[in-house]
């Protein structure tokens, strides 16, 4: 058995350190993969700086990470469409205990069968690593019932169904926000969202029709005009870290779905305020979540493989490899924290 060493958090602001943990085992509809390269997340910073006030029934230690890619070394029981060898890219997350074994940030890690993708052999591990997260928090927010409950994305441009309405993506130019502009266009929705006017052609090229700079005073107005004689079937607020800029996402969204018609549902990537409006749907995104529903599998065994052979789904935003080695993980964490546009921080592991 190989050794399996861990990047490990022991305590609330503690700094990481690697230490060698147990080789995982593949229980049924899991896969061992070994971990090639892992993307950071502001929820890997968050967990670090706020413990247990973030997450009561987190334990130390441990072992953080959401985002890896790799090639299968073990399948269990009952495991269909993976064999050892593939390449694959899929979502971690651990909140100590028993979990550890799924925390991204170790050389080998368990995941779940409908939350990991078959990924092309040509395409580098570094290149698609930022996709688990990212895609996982889109598709909650777009697909499940209580969200947006849009119809599923399809791979096959010939295989869509073209609905005639139109999403608001709020934050097109984050990681989430570039897999919903897809996974949207994907699904049969027209796409309209905001980003900084550097990102317009960059959001455009994935998919959206329209970008809107979320920093002007004007962009309430702006949105409402440009959905104006469309239809709207619900909006995905996403922004940065900064709780102003998550509010004013969250105003937007809200006043732009109460006033033009259509589906009167908001998707928050972000924590909801105290206080809600009446008459509209506004739920917080848990981008796990969908692994215990048909939105996990249909994204991850079905759709991505397929989409990202086919060219119709691209890695975005591109990513910048800032290191190699668990080692290098806590340098990645302190660079996102300094914030990025339009970009992933990755490690080759
Ligand atoms: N609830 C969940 O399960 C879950 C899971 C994953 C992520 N998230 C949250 O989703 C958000 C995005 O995560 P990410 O990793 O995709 O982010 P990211 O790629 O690191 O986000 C960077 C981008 O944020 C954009 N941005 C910053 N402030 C904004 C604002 N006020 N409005 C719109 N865009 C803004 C910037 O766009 P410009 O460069 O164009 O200005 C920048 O490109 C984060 O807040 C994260 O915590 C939630």
């Amino acid at each position: 058995m190989p050794s399996n060493y861990a990047l490990l958090l022991k305590g609330k602001n503690e700094p990481l350190v690697v230490e060698e943990v147990a080789f995982p085992t593949a229980e049924a509809h899991r896969i061992v993969v070994r971990t090639r390269a892992v993307a950071v997340n502001q929820a890997d910073f968050f967990l670090q700086m706020m413990g247990q006030d973030l997450f009561p029934w987190l334990e130390f230690p441990v072992v953080l990470g959401f985002d890896v890619a790799g090639e299968v070394v073990a399948v269990g029981p009952d495991v269909e469409g993976f064999q050892l060898g593939d390449h694959v890219a899929g979502l971690g997350g651990s909140f100590g205990g028993d979990l550890n074994p799924r925390g991204a940030f170790q050389n080998y890690v368990v995941l779940d069968d409908n939350m990991a993708a078959t990924i092309p052999d040509a395409m580098s591990y570094e290149n698609i690593v930022g996709l688990p997260v990212t895609v996982s928090t889109a598709a909650c927010g777009l697909f499940m019932p209580d969200y947006l409950d849009l119809q599923f994305p399809q791979a096959d441009p010939s295989a869509r169904k073209q609905t005639g309405k139109t999403i608001l993506v709020w934050g097109g130019a984050t990681g989430v926000g570039c897999a919903a502009i897809q996974m949207g266009v994907a699904a049969g929705y027209e796409v309209i969202t905001t980003c900084s006017p550097k990102n317009y052609e960059y959001v455009q090229r994935l998919g959206a029709t329209a970008a809107f700079d979320y920093h002007s005073s004007t962009i309430s107005d702006d949105l409402k005009a440009a959905f104006t004689g469309k239809t709207c079937a619900g909006a995905l607020a996403i922004a940065g870290a900064d709780p102003v800029g998550c509010k004013e996402a969250i105003d937007a969204c809200i006043e732009l779905v109460a006033n033009v018609p259509g589906d009167k549902a908001v998707a928050l990537a972000m924590r909801p305020p105290d206080s809600l409006p009446d008459g509209i749907r506004i739920k917080f995104i848990f981008c796990s979540d969908i692994k215990d529903n048909e939105v996990g599998g249909h994204i991850f065994n079905t759709y991505l493989p397929e989409a990202l052979s086919n060219g119709s789904f691209v890695p975005a935003p591109k990513h910048e490899v800032v290191g190699s080695g668990l080692e290098a993980i806590e340098g990645a964490l302190e660079q996102l924290k300094k914030g990025v546009s339009a970009k992933k921080l990755v490690v080759s592991i």
